[in-house]
């Protein structure tokens, strides 16, 4: 059996008081802080940096931290969440003129890589790069807001994903973005992803400073 992890999205914590929110979603059980960054020019919003990413880790925060990069180009900010603590960087390969080259920084850097499809891009980016990915995470929706609605072709997607990994027979994680709900999880999960993004569906459950808050939400998926 596959182990499944539970990246909430901080995108929509309470950034006022973004500590306090990582601490309670990863004592509540998430297993792993996925951070979304957006640069107001590969998608039409503005995010959080490599300062955020390290704050939280001078905060205490040990577990890992999942990086996905919606952003152009990609290179220097890579090495700028490599010197952050990041633990993953993904990117979106429409975001990178030399895909080969991005996915080793991060490697180089001591970091896992991945490579993030948005809904209509095609996974033969992979083709000749499976060895250099540790996590292919799938968008649900498209980037660059929380809140949106599962694209239900994204399940088909996620098929052909879970088949390119097996057939790769890599260890490389399946990880699916957007509109990620208690009520769709199963499915998501049946069609072979095994890392879950959920970020409205986490936060905006009740917004709370309890330690223990975000228990019931996260049990629940
Ligand atoms: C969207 C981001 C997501 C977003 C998901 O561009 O990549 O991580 O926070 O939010 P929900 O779970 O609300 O769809
Ligand atoms: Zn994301």
């Amino acid at each position: 059996s596959r182990d499944f992890l539970i990246a909430p999205s901080i995108l929509s914590a309470d950034f006022a008081r973004l500590g306090e929110e990582v601490d309670n979603v990863l004592a509540s059980g998430a297993d792993i802080v996925h951070f979304d960054v957006m640069d107001n020019h590969y998608v039409p919003n503005l995010t959080i940096g490599p300062m955020v990413c390290e704050a939280l880790r001078k905060h205490g925060v040990t577990a890992p931290v999942d990086v996905h990069l919606m952003v152009k180009p990609v290179d220097r900010l890579i090495g700028d969440f490599i010197d952050a603590g990041a633990t993953y960087i993904t990117f979106h390969p429409e975001g990178s003129e030399h895909i080969d080259r991005s996915l080793q920084l991060i490697r180089e850097g001591g970091c896992k890589s991945g490579l993030v499809f948005n809904p209509a891009t095609p996974l033969s980016y992979l083709d000749y790069v499976m060895d250099k990915v540790d996590m292919i995470l799938l968008m649900s929706v498209n980037p660059g807001f929380g809140g949106q609605s599962f694209i239900p072709a994204t399940l088909d997607k996620v098929r052909e994903a879970r088949a390119r990994i097996d057939a790769s027979g890599r260890d490389i994680r399946l990880e699916v973005d957007g509109g990620v709900k208690a009520d769709n999880i199963v499915e998501i999960a049946r069609a072979g992803a095994d890392t879950f993004v959920a970020g409205s569906a986490i936060f905006k459950a009740h917004q709370s400073s309890d330690p223990h808050g975000y228990d019931s939400v996260i049990r629940q998926m």
